[in-house]
């Protein structure tokens, strides 16, 4: 098992609806598939960590990298993981309109992202902390 992480800036905004499409569609497309992991959006800012079989997270990768609503794809991590850190697939972003998403499976709003699973390695964990940082700023834990 692997985990690939990596951050990428949006090509334009991506709105409520934009985000809630997609995650839709990667719940989906990743439950079939075994991947898990969890996607940060701020501001055009993205970062991602998928988890799940090389054979699978190495093409997957490569399509999401060639998708057209992001640039400036950067590789962070690429590496053999002991176990997973994520039970499943999740979002954390701000949406404009926070009532239709209180209840939607899968998302969070970033200050209420679980704490950096203990099951990654002190240098795995500040990959995800630095990426974490790098999208929603140093201070979403003190954001209500
Ligand atoms: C920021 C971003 C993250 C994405 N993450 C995933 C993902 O985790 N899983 C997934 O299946 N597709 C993800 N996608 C969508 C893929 O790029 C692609 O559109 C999707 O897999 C459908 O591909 P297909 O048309 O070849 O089936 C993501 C797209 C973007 C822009």
């Amino acid at each position: 098992m692997n985990h690939i992480v990596y951050m990428s800036r949006a090509v334009r905004p991506l709105s409520d609806q934009d985000l809630k499409e997609l995650l839709d569609q990667c719940r989906r497309d990743n439950a079939l598939h075994e991947v898990t992991g969890i996607l940060f959006y701020s501001h055009g800012h993205i970062a991602q960590l998928i988890e799940g079989e090389p054979s699978i997270i190495d093409p997957l990768y490569e399509k999401i990298a060639a998708d057209g609503r992001h640039s400036h794809v950067m590789q962070l991590a690429n590496k053999p993981i002991s176990a997973r850190s994520f039970s499943d697939w999740s979002m954390a972003f701000h949406p404009l309109e926070a009532e239709g998403f209180k209840t939607l499976e899968g998302f969070f709003l970033p200050h209420q992202v679980p704490q950096t699973p203990e099951t990654l390695t002190i240098a795995d964990a500040l990959i995800v902390d630095l990426v974490r940082q790098a999208v929603f700023g140093p201070q979403q834990d003190t954001l209500v």
